[in-house]
């Protein structure tokens, strides 16, 4: 497995706030908001470089977003690192004994896969394994 950093995941309690200064001071483009059904989210890509900043937004109390911001407030979520295959890096990892919070694949934004490992086993950061265009 060779994964690249695909995105960094940002927990916002309103993104609309948050774009003032990631638009406007850092001068980020900014993709169309999407909403994620199966994590309760919204998400707003910026492309910065080769990886994006994920702009979080929870869309219900029902979102590990919307736990995360009540405990913690906005801030660094997790990580995302592109794979090519995200079902064989999944099997890869289960092997060496490391903690899944999906063993399975969920969809996640722009008709890509995510899987999320658990931080329990990544030194404390929430780590999501991605792979692009799923349905090709
Ligand atoms: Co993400």
């Amino acid at each position: 497995m060779k994964a690249k950093i695909d995105h960094i995941g940002i927990a916002v309690a309103d993104a609309g706030a948050s774009l003032a200064f990631f638009r406007e001071a850092l001068g980020l483009e900014v993709d169309a908001p999407e909403e994620v059904p199966s994590q309760h989210v919204r998400v707003t890509f910026l492309p910065a470089g080769d990886a994006s900043l994920e702009l979080l937004e929870p869309t219900s109390e029902e979102s590990a977003v919307a736990r995360y911001l009540a405990k913690r407030g906005p801030g660094l979520h997790h990580v995302a690192f592109r794979v090519d295959d995200i079902r064989a890096a999944l099997a890869q990892l289960k092997a060496r004994g490391i903690r899944l919070i999906d063993e399975v694949p969920r969809p996640g934004a722009h008709g890509s896969l995510v899987a999320f490992i658990h931080p329990s086993s990544t030194h404390g950061v929430l780590v999501e394994l991605t792979q692009a265009d799923a349905a090709r």
